[in-house]
């Protein structure tokens, strides 16, 4: 029998959702990115169809030292409608410490990161390691569960392809109290590349009864359809597309909106101005700019000039110049 035999029922894309006894309003969520899912972005992403969108991944422990740049990290406000967290670490008792605090009961939703391949996080005991140390991975949850939020967990499919253990782990997700799992169908040997292995988050699904998200390559409408079609999951996470083209949360949920990506940008810088220092807003509006132009046609000439950009008021006026343009308005 092929998968999506298997599969009982595909849901929609742009669906809404309850998870846990809180509402998203559509199955269609923004991933966490470091260095990428400030404020500004979130509040776009939710704008635009995100039924979600994470904070990126902060430090349990350093929550403890109350400093400046967390605290950055963590800023959110009304405008924000779910405000969903994401947590690394790798002891129970930092993370029952960690929800305690005053930065962390403000969001809504706390996720555990349980899929950081990178080797620093992985020798600490952290993100992905804990998908091959189940009793601990299992504790952190219960820890994270006594703060009565809403608690999900973003996690692969197991450390390499000898160890995939998505099935018995994503069972220990539910038993442990996690309201909601979110599967990048890729081992962590795998890094970001490769193709998902969507026959893992099929399993992964079909083990448990809370939602389960599936991500990773998803860079279309058409590849989204198809992650739905072959997990049967309830819905899906985007990464690097997301943050490539925020259009994408309304092409893909069906939501009108009249923004162009020139008026996003925009609306970018302003809200990061409102908040943040000058080098702050340069440089995540560089990077989204940088992005924005990753697959549109003729904007190579403009990343010098992205570059030496020192001033908001000269970035405001580039990026006028670059996405004003009907070539460069739209989706890709
Ligand atoms: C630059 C970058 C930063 C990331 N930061 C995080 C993070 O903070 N937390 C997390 O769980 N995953 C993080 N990820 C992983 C993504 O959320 C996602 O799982 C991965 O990129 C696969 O999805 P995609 O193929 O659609 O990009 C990061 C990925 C990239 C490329």
């Amino acid at each position: 029998m092929t998968d999506s035999e298997n599969i009982k029922e595909i849901k929609k894309l742009g669906e809404e959702i309850m998870i846990g006894g809180v509402r998203f309003k559509s199955n269609v969520l923004m991933a966490p990115l470091a260095g990428y899912t400030c404020f500004p972005f979130r509040l776009m992403a939710e704008r635009l169809g995100a039924g979600s969108a994470y904070t990126e991944m902060v430090s349990a422990d350093a929550l403890k030292y109350n400093d400046k740049a967390t605290t950055k990290l963590l800023y959110t406000d009304a405008r924000e409608k779910l405000k969903c967290v994401q947590l690394l670490g790798a002891v129970p008792t930092v993370f029952e410490r960690a929800v305690k605090s005053d930065l962390i009961q403000k969001f809504d939703v706390i996720d555990i990161n349980m899929g950081c391949p990178v080797p620093n996080v992985i020798k600490s005991g952290e993100g992905c390691s804990l998908m091959d140390d189940i009793p601990r991975a299992s504790k952190i949850i219960e820890s994270c569960k006594r703060s009565g939020k809403v608690v999900s967990v973003k996690c692969r499919i197991g450390m390499n392809p000898q160890r995939i253990v998505i099935e018995e782990f994503a069972r220990m997700c539910e038993s442990s109290g996690a309201d909601m799992i979110t599967v990048h169908g890729r081992t962590r040997n795998m890094m970001y590349d490769g193709e998902p292995l969507y026959e893992y988050i099929a399993l992964a699904k079909r083990s448990v009864s809370i939602p389960v998200f599936a991500n990773g390559g998803i860079d279309s409408k058409e590849k989204a359809e198809e992650m739905m079609e072959k997990t049967g999951a309830d819905g899906v996470m985007l990464a690097r597309y997301g943050f490539e083209n925020p259009l994408a949360f309304s092409l893909l949920t069906g939501r009108e909106i009249n923004d162009t990506k020139l008026s996003l940008i925009l609306e970018q810088i302003d809200i990061a101005e409102e908040l943040f220092d000058e080098l702050y807003v340069l440089t995540y509006i560089k990077k989204l700019a940088s992005y924005f132009m990753k697959k549109q046609p003729g904007t190579k000439r403009y990343k010098l000039d992205l570059y030496k950009c020192g001033k908001v008021s000269e970035l405001r006026e580039l990026c006028t110049a670059i996405f004003g343009s009907d070539d460069n308005a739209g989706l890709v």
